[in-house]
């Protein structure tokens, strides 16, 4: 059966004429009732579409809780400390790193206030009452169904975004005849037409895209900015959304840190020749599917993402006075974040033969640079000293700066 989206996107177009990528990324994954993150399943886990570390095991919160507590004391250990989590899902991180924070007996478990934002109405409801079951509907902002009232903002503490900023839609763009173009999506008239001259074919759930002037200057201006130049034909992802993120994150956030963990690659890399198709990648039911024609398939019961430009998101933090504190790889921040310690405490402690080889499994999985491993780590802060620097970035060998 074919989504309700499909129609509701069928008729905005009938509206407006051709609408960007970026608005139809928009509708297929955060339509409030229709959209792949508000309806359905949930997406993330082993029953859905991918499994992201949170979701994977807890043991990748606890120790991200390790990086929360060294940050909670460099800035002099304040109460409250925010944890805003961008993209929290049903708040399987959050919970994690509280009982990360409690293993460990930091005091930062009786500080933290956690803050989810999520677009997904029934995913929010979801966290605050998996808070309440355990008990912490304390810690829950008010405004996420908890008891905490909402914090004052700015306030001091964290912004957590893990698999979050690849989902913020983008905008698709080409050059050709040696200048810059957009991608549309239109309803297909005919039947059986499929795709543009010259271009890649487009099909499923009756959309086809077409080439058009930009829709904002703002898109040669990233591009150009970054110093990189498309090549005759080559297809890139820009994700303008990324700016007010930045905004909102700058506005949040007095003192603390940003970690940012995603499918990133710095733009020289994202740009590159090599990749003359872009990055944007499709997935259900576990199985990834690059091509362009993809995205118009099951719209709605289809996640789509793109890597994301962390040269972007450091230039945008650090022009708001957020400044790099180091980039690595998600395996480097957990090894340095104390992932081992935590697998030799588990070992030690181990009662049961499945839950310890589920363990042994899913810190493989973190760990390997061709899985979880090889997600980008970026941390940026605000009046949190950048010297030492912090465990997360201790194994740094990657990014600049
Ligand atoms: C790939 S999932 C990751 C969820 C969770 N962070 C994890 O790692 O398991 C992306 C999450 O971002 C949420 N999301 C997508 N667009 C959003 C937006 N514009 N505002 C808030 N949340 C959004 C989705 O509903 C979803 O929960």
């Amino acid at each position: 059966m074919t989504s309700p989206l499909v129609d509701i996107v069928r008729a905005e177009i009938a509206t407006t004429g051709p609408i960007t990528f970026a608005r139809f990324m928009e509708l297929a994954l955060a339509h409030p009732e229709h959209g792949y993150y508000a309806a359905g399943p949930a997406r993330t886990t082993r029953t859905g579409d991918f499994l992201t570390a949170p979701e994977l095991h807890p043991v990748f919160g606890w120790t991200l809780a390790r990086q929360l507590h060294e940050a909670w004391e460099r800035l002099g250990r304040p109460e409250p400390f925010v944890l805003r989590e961008d993209g929290a899902g049903s708040g399987t991180l959050g919970l994690a790193i509280v009982a990360g924070l409690a293993a460990d007996g930091s005091g930062l478990a009786a500080a933290v206030r956690y803050l989810p934002v999520e677009v997904s109405r029934r995913r929010r409801a979801d966290c605050a009452e998996r808070f309440a079951a355990a008990g912490l509907a304390g810690l829950l902002a008010a405004s996420a169904g908890g008891e905490a009232p909402d914090p004052v903002r700015p306030f001091a503490g964290a912004v957590l975004a893990n698999e979050y900023l690849d989902a913020l839609p983008v905008h698709l763009v080409e050059r050709h005849g040696g200048s810059f173009r957009e991608v549309f999506v239109d309803v297909r008239s005919v039947p059986g037409v499929a795709g543009r001259p010259g271009g890649v074919p487009a099909a499923g759930d009756g959309f086809v895209e077409v080439l058009g002037e930009p829709s904002s200057p703002a898109l040669a201006a990233r591009i150009g900015g970054l110093g990189v130049e498309l090549a005759e034909g080559q297809r890139a992802e820009v994700c303008l959304a990324l700016s007010p993120w930045a905004d909102s994150v700058a506005a949040d956030l007095a003192r603390g840190l940003v970690l940012v963990l995603d499918y990133g690659r710095e733009a020289t890399d994202l740009y590159d020749r090599r990749r003359m198709a872009g990055t944007l990648m499709t997935y259900r039911g576990h199985a990834a599917d690059p091509s362009p024609e993809a995205a118009y398939r099951d719209v709605g019961e289809r996640d789509i993402t793109a890597h994301v430009d962390l040269t972007t998101v450091r230039a945008l933090l650090a022009a708001r006075g957020l400044a790099h504190l180091g980039t690595t790889s998600q395996a480097e921040l957990l090894v340095g974040c104390g992932l081992e310690e935590l697998l030799a405490r588990e070992r030690a402690e181990a009662r049961d033969l499945r839950a310890a080889l589920e363990l042994r499994r899913a810190v493989h999985r973190l760990l390997d640079p061709r899985r979880l491993g090889g997600f980008r780590a970026l941390l940026a802060g605000r009046g949190i000293a950048s010297e030492p620097p912090l465990r997360g970035l201790s194994f740094r060998i990657l990014g600049s700066g």
